[in-house]
């Protein structure tokens, strides 16, 4: 295998359409997909991906209809309930990115939880982006530097790496690859800060069909640009 990105992104589509073709309901989708991401989980690990990011629910996610949005939360819930487990059997750290103020209070209790636990688990950084939105996180940042200015912060000390540290990501490197699977090429307000130098990998495939092949498709196709380019 080429070289291994140290951080992988990835934008879940396509639960929906899966389960369409396959004429199922969509919730039957997100169940398949919920599996997935233990599935990819396992292959980053094995592949020696120390990094991966997960966009399971975005700030936009709530306007969907009231009856798949408790669906979808319901199988979060229990995921993280399962992720204890996981975690310590995957030796991985796992961390939610988002508002998790907008989160009911027995889900933020688990995630804190979870992220406590697992903290010294070194093998894989799994982070799972949750009611996020990545202009949400910048103005959350701004809001945490402005009341850290009354605490004596000024104007002069802000610089790049300083915003960064303010953001949901601190302390994991930025992506060197983000897929998005499904078909559609945008950035849907993911981590639009932290890919400046992102390298995109687009598919067809539906995200509870994205296996590990698929993964090492992409992986393949980063080393190749990076080959090519040297990685600027
Ligand atoms: C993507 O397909 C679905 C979502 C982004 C919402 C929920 C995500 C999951 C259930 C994945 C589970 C994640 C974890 C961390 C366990 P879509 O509904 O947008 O598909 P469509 O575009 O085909 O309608």
């Amino acid at each position: 295998m080429n070289q291994v990105p140290e951080h992988v992104a990835i934008i879940l589509d396509g639960n929906g359409r899966w389960a369409k073709s396959k004429g199922m309901p969509r919730n039957y989708g997100h169940t398949m997909g919920a599996k997935n991401v233990e599935t990819i989980c396992r292959a980053c690990h094995n592949m020696g991906i120390r990094y991966l990011t997960v966009y399971a629910f975005s700030t936009e996610n709530w306007k969907r209809p009231d009856d798949e949005v408790k669906a979808i939360m319901k199988l979060l819930k229990s995921y993280l309930k399962t992720c204890f487990t996981l975690a310590k059997d995957n030796d991985m750290c796992v961390r939610v990115l988002g508002d998790l103020d907008g989160l009911d209070p027995d889900m933020r209790d688990t995630i804190l939880r979870l992220e406590e636990e697992t903290k010294d688990y070194g093998g894989l950084h799994f982070q799972i982006a949750l009611n996020y939105g990545s202009r949400d996180e910048i103005v959350r940042a701004v809001r945490r530097m402005e009341k850290d200015r009354e605490a004596g912060l000024a104007t002069g000390d802000i610089t790049e790496e300083m915003l960064a540290s303010y953001l949901d990501t601190k302390g994991i490197p930025d992506p060197d690859l983000l897929i998005r699977t499904s078909g559609e090429e945008r950035l849907s307000n993911f981590l639009l800060w932290q890919c400046a130098y992102t390298e995109f990998y687009f598919t067809d495939v539906h995200w509870p069909a994205f296996n590990e092949e698929e993964l090492k498709k992409a992986v393949e196709s980063y080393g190749e640009r990076n080959r090519r380019y040297g990685g600027v």
